[in-house]
């Protein structure tokens, strides 16, 4: 599969023109002040002197730092990040990685954590049945069961692109490709996710219109969302909500702004990406046209 601008699909999504420059809007610029080596730049002309896909892959392979690099391989946070530091638990090509600053070119430098390459090899894309009971991160202090328990045979080391809450079961993608993760979880792309939803008590109709409307979280109103009643007993109601933002416990927040709580919550969809045909726990690899579809790209 060939390389593809991601950041193209989220300008053109947010209505806004391709810079001029190399950098797209997925290379963000380092967070640190005083990295401890200089990372090259090359002249606007002479990146504009490069075909397009060049370009795409010199934006996806420039200098970032280690922490930067561990965080957006979806390992945990900069914090997660600087303390595997710390415990000199990270190598750089063979050598104990002494600090978070240090610039690495993603294309040369080989990196491991715990000995496990990072960031090496042919892009993978991974579906995974998330069973309820897992947590989404790739080591847990508290030593809870985590995903990459259930990723054995998985060829490389693959991060989370977004994440499930610990009692949520369904769809996860991982993936090895930092930049198509970014697509697939900001909010800005408009990925849809679909929901199955048991709630605590049976819903009204107004209630539920209030989920479509997007009701008033305390990081602000939700976007409309599409919502469909399946069923009700005589407490509950079951029902299947898609949502394109996937702000952190989204689903959950919306159920109690509502009145009401989540008693059961199953992914089934990401964008065309369906639950069907996967066993709970098992994962699968994707095709490269569920790749392509799912960034909008012609397949
Ligand atoms: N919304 C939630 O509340 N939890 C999830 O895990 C996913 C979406």
């Amino acid at each position: 599969m060939r390389p593809r601008d991601y950041g193209n699909k989220l300008r053109a999504r947010r209505g806004k023109p391709k810079p001029k420059t190399k950098r797209t809007e997925l290379a963000e610029a380092p967070r640190k002040a005083a990295p401890t080596r200089e990372a090259p730049r090359k002249s606007s002309s002479e990146a504009a002197r490069k075909p397009a896909t060049t370009r795409v892959l010199a934006s996806t392979s420039a200098k970032r730092t280690l922490d930067r690099i561990l965080s957006k391989a979806g390992l945990g946070s900069r914090a997660d990040a600087e303390a595997w530091i710390k415990e000199g638990r990270v190598k750089v090509n063979g050598r104990v990685a002494k600090s978070i600053e240090m610039w690495i070119d993603p294309k040369r430098d080989k990196i491991t954590l715990d000995g496990a390459p990072i960031l090496e090899g042919p892009k993978l894309y991974i579906l995974l049945y998330k069973p309820k009971g897992y947590i989404t991160t790739y080591k847990d202090p508290e030593g809870r069961p985590t995903v990459y328990q259930l990723l054995k045979g998985v060829p490389g080391f693959v991060g989370t692109a977004g994440r499930l809450d610990m009692d949520t079961s369904g769809l996860l993608i991982l993936t090895n490709d930092t930049a198509f993760a970014e697509f697939v979880t900001n909010p800005a792309s408009h990925v849809p996710k679909t929901y199955l939803v048991k709630s605590s008590t049976r819903l009204t109709d107004e209630q539920l219109d209030l989920l479509r409307a997007g009701p008033m979280l305390d990081d602000g109103p939700t976007r409309p969302a599409i919502v469909t009643r399946l069923r009700d007993s005589e407490k509950y109601t079951h029902f299947e909500i898609t949502i394109s933002e996937g702000r952190n416990r989204q689903v959950r927040r919306m159920v109690e702004a509502i009145g009401s709580k989540v008693l059961k919550l199953v992914r089934v969809k990401i964008g065309g990406l369906s639950i069907d045909g996967l066993q709970i726990g098992s994962w699968r690899r994707l095709t490269n046209n569920e790749v392509k579809q799912l960034i909008g790209a012609p397949q």
